[in-house]
């Protein structure tokens, strides 16, 4: 029997079943020939949320969750975070390699190029009410992309693949611009493009009458946390985007599906839900009460756990360095007093210990985000900014990789059996 096979006994039939395992995992299509009746359709694999299911094969990103590592095509987080640009990890990530001088010089250029938008979507926006959700104000205006960019539907062309990735990635900082001013009442302030990635984003938000004055420091403190959110492989938003990208839709359609993922309060939305959280607090000596009153099942501690690393993500450690950073530029915010008691208690907690609560990503990101003056809704925002190069690195992999097809999970049915329609009359 070869050494990467596994064997199974179906103890319906007696009959035995040999599985070859690659990389660790056996093809759950293999588990189709083992039925208890010829023509059954075979067994299939139990897998609600994926929870042990590898959907694709890729050459991505990295994570081992019990050893709180995470690299983007090889290289450890921690050295992107400190060494590069957003725009290259973004190339990284969408390319395979680091570019060198020439190649970062013209993908920067080429961004530069798209960063304006059709003036038709600065009047989309103004369709939104002026207390819209950002991230439903954006997940709406990228799907509308597609619109303008009609041409985006011809997948198969990398050239043009190419194309749609630099618009998405050169308009989406001027979109959330643009919302953020929207929500504030404020007219738009067009890209510059004698400014970088960051900068340009920065000043088209925060710029009034030539009053704003750039801080270097926060803004590389920003560009950190867009790098450290910039792919987490198969995450909820990510598997949104490919599972939508799996019918052939355009990429602007697939990110939006992928905005919307991350909308929720338990993905992108958790830095949101942890201010609101300490706000809800209100004052530290409240600490015991809450953490008591999540034991209770009550509520969640939020910027606690994760799906995937059981020891520490390690994107907090390095976000925790960046907001020693901007508090020192900004003054201390009040409600970070209550998350370091929150967090020391829960890491001595054994209800948190045993269960492998670590603080995650979004446990301090909010609070850095209020510092530099971003309002609560909008923190998803930042986090869709930064995470777009993963979603099209991922999206692009997806296309090219001649196993996938449309997503299209099966079902146990345990519904009623077939019965007779029953006219209203006779209900
Ligand atoms: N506070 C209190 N208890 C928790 C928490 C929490 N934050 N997270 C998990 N638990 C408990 C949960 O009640 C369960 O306990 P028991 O075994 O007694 O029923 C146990 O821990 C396992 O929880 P789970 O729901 O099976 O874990 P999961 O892997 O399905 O959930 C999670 C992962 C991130 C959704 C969850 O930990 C959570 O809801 N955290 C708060 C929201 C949050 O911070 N999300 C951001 C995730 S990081 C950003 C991103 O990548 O999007």
């Amino acid at each position: 029997m070869p050494a990467d096979t596994l064997t199974i006994t179906d103890n319906r039939t007696g009959r035995e079943y040999s599985l070859v395992i690659t990389d660790g995992t056996i093809r759950a299509t293999d588990l189709r020939k083992i039925a208890a009746v010829d023509g059954d359709g075979g067994l299939m694999s139990y897998d609600p949320a994926f929870l042990n299911t590898a959907a694709c094969r890729s050459a991505i990103t990295f994570i081992d969750g019990d050893a709180g590592i995470l690299r983007y095509r090889g290289y450890p987080i921690e050295e992107v975070a400190e060494q590069a640009t957003f725009l290259e990890t973004a190339y990284l990530l969408l390319e395979g390699e680091l570019p060198t001088a020439e190649q970062l010089a013209q993908w920067e250029d080429d961004i530069r190029l798209h960063t304006y938008v059709h003036t038709n979507v600065t009047r989309f926006l103004e369709g939104f009410r002026y207390d819209a959700h950002p991230m439903g104000m954006l997940l709406g205006t990228v799907g509308a992309l597609s619109t303008f960019y009609p041409d985006a539907k011809q997948i198969a062309d990398p050239e043009n693949r190419y194309l749609q990735r630099v618009r998405l990635i050169a308009k989406l900082p001027t979109i959330a611009a643009f919302i953020f001013r929207h929500s504030h009442g404020l007219p738009y302030v067009y890209p510059r493009n004698d400014l970088d990635y960051i900068g340009n984003f920065v000043n088209m938000t925060f710029e009034i009458g030539g009053r704003y004055e750039p801080n270097r420091v926060l803004e590389r403190a920003l560009e950190i946390l867009l790098i450290l959110h910039a792919d987490h492989e198969q995450n909820c938003s990510t598997s949104a985007v490919r599972g939508v990208g799996s019918s052939h839709v355009d990429p602007f359609s697939a990110a939006s599906a992928g905005i919307a993922a991350l909308y929720g309060p338990l993905h992108g939305g958790a830095n949101e839900a942890v201010l609101r959280m300490l706000d809800q607090i209100g004052d530290i000596k409240n600490v015991p009460a809450f953490i008591e009153s999540v034991k209770a099942g009550e509520g969640r501690l939020m910027g606690f756990g994760h799906r995937v690393y059981k020891s520490y993500d390690p994107r907090a450690k390095l976000i925790k360095e960046v907001a020693d950073q901007v508090f020192e530029q900004t003054g201390l915010n009040p409600n970070l007093e209550i998350a370091l008691e929150l967090e020391r208690i829960a890491l001595e907690d054994e209800y948190f210990v045993s269960r492998k609560l670590y603080p995650n990503v979004d446990f301090y990101s909010g609070l850095i985000y209020q510092a530099m003056g971003y309002p609560t809704d909008y923190f998803t925002v930042l986090f869709a900014l930064g995470r777009l190069p993963g979603w099209i690195a991922q999206w692009e992999e997806m296309l090219n990789d001649p196993e996938q097809r449309i997503a299209r999970p099966r079902q146990t049915y345990v519904g009623p059996d077939v019965r007779e329609f029953v006219p209203p009359s006779a209900r």
